[in-house]
């Protein structure tokens, strides 16, 4: 695998790598790498393709008071686990190769990145999309994969895509979860063992929720009931909410396939989760 700190290098590569008839495809993440990450370059990896995966913990999607400063670094392990996983090209951009001085423009998304988490983290969203159109352009991937982990980060990079006209395919992938439930996230580190046991309340809160709306439960009792045991188990509740999988609309008319949504703090470390209510 190689490893472009710079972006003329990056260019030249993906330049002789195009030249050759071959695709290219794009992985995005921050770095401490997991099974989920992992899972978005297998979904990518296809002959004939340079797969390129992107670590940059991006200081413009964390907020004040976020965890930007103790978010986890692992470089020599994520290297490793990538070129395992059969990435060809890792970008790893230092901070001012991404915004040196008198970077001015902010990508925003309207619409799907309102509710939900961007209420609870106004500017997040602002971020994402900023790195993400970044990303494209940089590495000019014909195809892009995110997981359906971040749910709403998935519809606002597919908005992005459809507005300003990205040539990129996006693919969704399935969140990747522990035996117990609980969704894999970089963030999980954070969590004590005794938080780690309660955090398991997260997905199986989603699980009762979607299965009791499916069930013909009145949604509004099914996500009271998912806050209540929740903050049972111990989290502050941000939001537990139904939304429109698409649109991501708080109020999904029949027949729309229907997604929950949460997010939740145990002790320091905020969680979020979602689950599919309507079969795709
Ligand atoms: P990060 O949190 O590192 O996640 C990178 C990608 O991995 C995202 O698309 C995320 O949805 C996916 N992912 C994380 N945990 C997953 C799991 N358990 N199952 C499946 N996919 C999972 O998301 C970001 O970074 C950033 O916002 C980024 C898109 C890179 C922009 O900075």
């Amino acid at each position: 695998m190689e490893i472009y700190r710079e972006l003329a290098g990056l260019r030249a590569a993906l330049a002789a790598a195009r030249a050759s008839g071959r695709e290219v495809a794009l992985v995005p993440t921050m770095g401490a790498l997991h099974a989920g990450h992992i899972a978005l370059v297998e979904a990518a990896r296809r002959p004939g393709t340079t797969l390129v995966a992107s670590i940059f913990v991006n200081p413009r999607q964390f907020g004040a008071g976020e965890d930007l400063s103790r978010y986890p670094r692992k470089e020599t392990s994520d290297i490793a686990m990538l070129s395992e996983a059969g990435c060809d090209l890792l970008w790893l951009p230092p901070v001012e190769q991404m915004y040196p001085d008198g970077f001015a423009t902010n990508v925003s998304v309207g619409g799907v990145s309102e509710g939900l988490d961007g209420a609870a983290r106004p500017g997040h969203f602002d971020g994402v999309a900023t790195v993400v159109a970044k990303l494209f352009n940089q590495v000019r991937p014909t195809r892009a994969y995110f997981g359906e982990k971040d749910f709403q980060q998935l519809a606002v990079v597919r908005r992005m895509v459809a507005d300003l006209d990205f040539d990129v395919e996006i693919t969704g992938v399935p969140t990747q979860r522990e035996d117990d439930g609980l969704a894999l996230s970089s963030r999980n580190v954070y969590l004590s063992p005794e938080e780690r046991q309660r955090a398991v309340a997260l997905p199986r809160a989603l699980g009762i929720a979607a299965r009791a709306i499916r069930g013909g439960t009145d949604p509004a009792k099914a996500l009271d009931d998912a806050t209540a045991a929740l903050t049972a188990a111990g989290f502050e509740v941000d939001y537990v909410a139904l939304v429109d999988a698409e649109t991501l609309s708080p109020e999904p008319a029949a027949g729309r396939r229907r997604q929950l949504l949460a997010a939740a703090r145990l002790g320091n470390t905020r969680l979020i989760d979602n689950l599919a209510v309507d079969a795709g």
